[in-house]
């Protein structure tokens, strides 16, 4: 069984090639540098892991891994317009550098690439394949619509905040174990345990990503910190402020998300600190996690197989980046 750091580096080594034409180089190259300026690559990660619970890794779960990358590297690309963020993974967003059409566009034919990866696999996996591919895809955008939305409203239940990250995120990181394992040749039964397992971590996941997004450290996290606060995203975190504060802090609060201030961010994180946030963050998470475990012991595969997808559950809901 191979670890994250082992199944990182086989993804990149067949990952880390060009993947566009050379023209129109004002499209196709701030793709490549977006795509080589790897993230952590999870998704990739955790397909193969699907991959390996049932077997051998093989090429079809390379090409999915592939699939799940470029599918998550467009929708970073759109993100980052729709949330108006100047950097991610320590540099200039694609629109920010490159301008709003190429990021469209680019998106669009990182999408269009990862069904030519999608193309390769076996012909009698397609079918369960490009079913779940498309679905996943679909919850993902009705995930950031609800994301978008969110932003708008005055107040969003904690039940909507998990729902919309469990569209926006989860679905995407439980996919792509799935995928993995249908072309291990995993029974509907372990797909599903499976599926699950990567549903509640990813839940776990986006709110460590929301945890960072306040108090994560600027030059690990390679995202401007702040963003969710600046743009009045309902996050767990202002959510479990907006129930805990007193009549004061909630007066200041909602001032804050009407007026957008320029010491907006430290103020509502002032008042974040003050409703306990840590403590809930990491109850919250914890809770996800030990669904997550549950889930993976309904798996029908030796224990053993199964401890680089535990090592990769306790990495995620604790990374600083
Ligand atoms: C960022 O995902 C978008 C979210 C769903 C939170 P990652 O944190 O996996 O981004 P990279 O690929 O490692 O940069
Ligand atoms: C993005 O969530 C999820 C998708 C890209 C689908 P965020 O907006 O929180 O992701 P980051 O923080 O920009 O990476
Ligand atoms: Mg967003
Ligand atoms: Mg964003
Ligand atoms: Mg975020």
């Amino acid at each position: 069984m191979s670890g994250i750091e082992t199944l990182q580096n086989s993804f990149e080594t067949y990952f880390n090639h060009r993947h566009f034409p050379i023209s129109p180089a004002t499209l196709y190259n701030p793709l490549e540098e977006f795509l080589s300026n790897s993230g952590k690559r999870i998704r990739p990660v955790l397909c193969l892991m699907g991959n390996e619970l049932f077997g051998e890794i093989s090429d079809d779960a390379y090409h999915l891994a592939a699939a799940v990358e470029l599918f998550h590297n467009f929708s970073l690309v759109h993100d980052d317009i729709m949330d108006k963020a100047p950097l991610r993974r320590g540099k200039p967003t694609v629109h920010s550098a490159h301008g709003e059409s190429t990021a469209l566009l680019g998106g669009d034919v990182m999408m269009v690439v990862a069904y030519d990866y999608i193309n390769k696999v076996n012909a009698k996996y397609i079918k369960d394949v490009i079913r779940l591919f498309n679905q996943t895809a679909k919850e993902v955008c009705e995930g950031q619509q609800l994301d978008m939305d969110f932003e708008k409203l005055d107040l969003v239940s904690m039940d909507d905040y998990l729902h919309m990250i469990s569209q926006k995120t989860s679905v995407l990181l439980a996919a792509s174990l799935q995928l993995g394992a249908i072309v291990g040749g995993a029974s509907d039964n372990n797909q599903q345990h499976i599926y699950s397992f990567g549903k509640n971590l990813g839940i776990a996941f986006q709110i460590q990503d929301d945890y960072l997004d306040a108090f994560g450290d600027p030059e690990k996290f390679g995202k401007q910190v702040g963003g969710d606060i600046k743009s009045n995203k309902k996050t767990f975190l202002m959510i479990h402020a907006l129930a805990t504060a007193n009549s004061d802090e909630l007066d200041l609060l909602n001032q804050l998300m009407r007026e957008n201030p320029s010491d907006k961010v430290e103020k509502v994180l002032d008042i974040f600190k003050a409703c306990g946030i840590d403590k809930w963050a990491n109850e919250l998470k914890e809770s996800y996690l030990q669904k997550a475990l549950s889930d993976l012991d309904e798996i029908a595969v030796s224990k053993v197989r199964k401890e680089p997808l535990m090592q990769l559950a306790n990495y995620l809901i604790s990374r600083d980046k």
